[in-house]
């Protein structure tokens, strides 16, 4: 028997299994660290935190899995896509990250549009310039701190930073890869017109592979480490959400997924590269050879939940922890008493400005009703409630482009929660379906790792094997009626607000 390890490099937490060729998984590990927000809008990490963390991780699958090392046929790394990593020459880390939330980077979006006619740049990479993107990081970079960009050898995005230190070969793949607005999407390889054009020298990007594609093997010392081989493989991988499709089983046209984690995307599997109008959603390469995917949402879904629990939610943790209960589980059984719209509250999920499908890094969050009848649970039904109107929104736009959803998968730490899954089915009024193995990314990564391998005869079908249908959630019909007129709201609050917003931060 043949074992496999998938690695997902994640915000909050690098996640590691490891599974057997039927995708059973036998071993699970995680482990945390910080993300720092210096300053307002700013957001980044240390990739040595990711290195580290997917070393522990894979060390602590194999030894709790208990299987030989020389079975495990092969590694697939899934990340957080955009991170901004740049190595000098000797390798070594120059600066924190940039990551994916950082908006610091919204006057270079500026530039690039002057640098490049903006049609150019959506027929090229298939995206409008956005500052959350690694080209205008790249760029703030080269404005804000030249001495670390003279000395700057290598531009990695964070899973492709831990193949690196797992193997010392400097590659990536074509899914995380469309995120760097360095590439010819539909061509999928790298622009020489725009890496012209940003003044990036091809040489220090990684070589470009199809996500299941071998890219090394690991090196001596990391083999020893983590009770593995040097016959270990290690293949391109995936974007975390391309990733989460793979490992959920969004493989065929129309396919869609609703990941909720620390950012909340719908993601929908296209067979073949079609552009929608004016970038409102992303469209990237995906992990199934020859295919792409949309994706569009909210950047703080997962964020915003958890920046009102850590600063608003004291008692309740206490109370949690006093009755040794969950946390998530009280919460949730509170905000479920919550009616539908919350008592006419609405938040603005916008704490680290947004990019599909109102592309604005400025904008900001806000609850709008706040009224004295309001509890902590009214705003937490709200902040799920405002999170799935910005998803909802950008469904839309998907069906304008002749793609409809009729049924959603759902992963992520987010989808846990029973009340949100209802608030999604009520909104999208759609069925919603919950999935018997929920490592998303993680598995996606695994699966690759086993097609490279040879473990599995194709993406497509392994994907489609190992995933399966667990629960079922549909629309309650008098929801979706109310959520149809908050909705309307919630769309003419963001075209009302603003211009404001902006005078806000610009103060
Ligand atoms: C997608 C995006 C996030 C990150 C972090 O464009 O920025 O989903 O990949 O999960």
């Amino acid at each position: 028997m043949k074992y496999l390890i998938g690695i997902d490099c994640g915000t909050s937490a690098t996640k590691t299994i490891l599974i057997d060729s039927s995708g059973k998984v036998l071993a699970e590990a995680s482990a945390d660290y910080p993300l720092y927000k210096p300053n307002n809008g700013w957001a980044e990490q240390d990739p040595e935190d990711w290195a580290n963390a997917a070393i522990s991780t894979v060390q602590a699958v194999v030894k709790k899995s208990g299987v030989a090392g020389e079975d495990v046929a092969g590694i697939g790394i899934s990340g957080q896509m955009h991170g901004l990593v740049m190595l000098d020459k000797g390798g070594n880390v120059l600066a924190p990250s940039i990551i994916w939330c950082d908006q610091r980077s919204h006057e270079q979006v500026y530039e690039m549009e002057r640098l490049m006619p903006y049609e150019k740049w959506l027929e090229i990479t298939a995206n409008p310039p956005m500052a959350a993107w690694t080209a205008a990081k790249y760029l703030w970079v080269r404005d804000n701190q030249p001495e670390i960009l003279e000395k700057c050898r290598h531009i990695l995005l964070p899973k492709d930073y831990i193949r690196y230190v797992l193997t010392g070969v400097f590659a990536t793949d074509v899914s995380d890869a469309s995120g760097m607005q360095m590439m010819d999407v539909s061509h999928r390889c790298w622009s020489d017109e725009v890496l012209k054009c940003l003044g990036v020298n091809e040489s220090c990007l990684g070589t470009l592979y199809e996500s299941q594609e071998v890219t090394g093997y690991l090196l001596p010392e990391i083999a020893e480490k983590c009770g593995l081989t040097t016959g270990t493989a290690v293949v391109a991988g995936a974007a975390d959400n391309a990733g989460a499709a793979i490992g959920s089983g969004i493989v065929d046209d129309g396919d869609a997924i609703t990941s909720l984690g620390t950012s909340g995307l719908i993601y929908t599997h296209l067979d073949e590269y079609r552009p929608i109008k004016d970038g409102a959603l992303h469209l990237c390469c995906s992990s199934v050879p020859g295919c792409y995917f949309t994706m569009g949402g909210p950047q703080a879904a997962g964020l915003s939940v958890e920046w009102f629990k850590d600063n608003f939610c004291r008692g309740l943790m206490e109370e949690a922890k006093a009755s040794g209960r969950d946390f998530y589980e009280l919460m949730t059984e509170k905000v479920s008493k919550v009616p539908a719209g919350s008592e006419h509250l609405i938040y603005m999920p916008y704490l680290m400005g947004e990019r599909t499908p109102h592309f604005e890094p400025k904008m900001r969050g806000a609850f709008v009703g706040l009224n004295a009848i309001h509890r902590q649970e009214h705003m937490i039904r709200s902040i799920y409630e405002g999170l799935t109107y910005l998803l909802g929104d950008c469904n839309d736009i998907l069906a304008e482009t002749g793609t409809h959803v009729t049924k959603m998968r759902v992963c992520g730490g987010g989808s846990k929660s029973e009340v949100w899954r209802q608030i999604m089915a009520d909104v999208y009024d759609c069925e919603i379906v919950t999935l018997k193995k929920e490592e998303g990314p993680a598995m996606g990564a695994a699966i690759l790792a086993g097609v490279g391998t040879g473990v599995f005869p194709n993406v497509r079908d392994a994907s489609k094997r190992i995933s399966e249908a667990k629960d079922h959630v549909y629309p309650i019909r008098d929801n979706v009626e109310i959520y149809k007129k908050y909705r309307e709201l919630f769309r003419s609050l963001y075209g009302h607000m603003r211009e404001d917003f902006m005078a806000l931060y610009d103060l």
